[in-house]
């Protein structure tokens, strides 16, 4: 049976996997079905976000447990900014499609600092919502960086194969530790064959 409420969706992977790209595919597919869609991302375009762009981009120095507490406070106010946070959206009838969310904090942090005391603070943090699906693209390190290289002439602190590698295996710790519905697509096949597993993933949640 088809369920028109509106569906919180994220879209996960190493930086490189083709998030960007399959996002857009979702939101236009999305469109075609009649359904309001918002893309939003993480970190957000909060005076927090913007710390953390500073922090990401090598300006400024930040430790693991301060990387941790500042994703969950950007994402507090992503939750609940009353202009278009995502439950604003949601209760406005549009579909939210997030890239990155809290899986990426347990992935990302959890593997540098203490992986539990990340997931509490998330899991357990009243004022962040659990999503209805998260999508990850899985693709190999050495793939996504090469990608990164040939599209983008800066990278970012976390972009080298040690720190892939790690988050890479520690996404499967994360899909362990959570019950959220997870679908995993591996990504090294053609773009649109990709973006047809990312269909039937969200077709499942819409019952289409
Ligand atoms: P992106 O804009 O390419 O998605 O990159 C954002 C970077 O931020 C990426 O390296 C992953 C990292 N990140 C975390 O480490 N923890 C988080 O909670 C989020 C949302 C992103």
């Amino acid at each position: 049976m088809k369920d028109v409420t509106p569906k919180f969706i994220v879209m996960e992977g190493l930086d490189g996997s083709g998030k960007t790209t399959q996002l857009a595919r979702l939101e236009a597919y999305l469109g075609s079905r009649g359904r309001r869609v918002f893309v939003t991302r993480e970190p957000t375009s909060s005076v927090t976000g913007g710390l953390l762009r500073d922090a990401l981009s090598g300006e400024s120095r930040r430790s693991d447990c301060e990387m941790a507490a500042l994703f969950v406070l950007d994402r507090i106010y992503h939750n609940q900014n009353p202009i278009c946070g995502i439950n604003k959206m949601l209760a406005d009838g549009y579909d939210v499609i997030c890239d990155r969310y809290y899986y990426s904090s347990m992935a990302y942090q959890g593997s540098m600092t203490d992986f539990e005391w990340v997931r509490r603070m998330n899991i357990d943090c009243p004022e962040i919502r659990r999503p209805d699906l998260c999508i990850f693209l899985d693709l190999d390190p050495r793939v996504c960086l090469e990608r990164i290289s040939a599209n983008r002439t800066t990278t970012e602190i976390y972009e080298t194969e040690d720190t892939l590698t790690a988050v890479r295996q520690n996404y499967y710790r994360v899909f362990d530790a959570v019950e959220d519905r997870i679908a995993v697509i591996d990504t090294t096949a053609d773009i649109d064959s990709v973006a047809d597993a990312v269909r039937s993933a969200v077709n499942s949640i819409f019952g289409f």
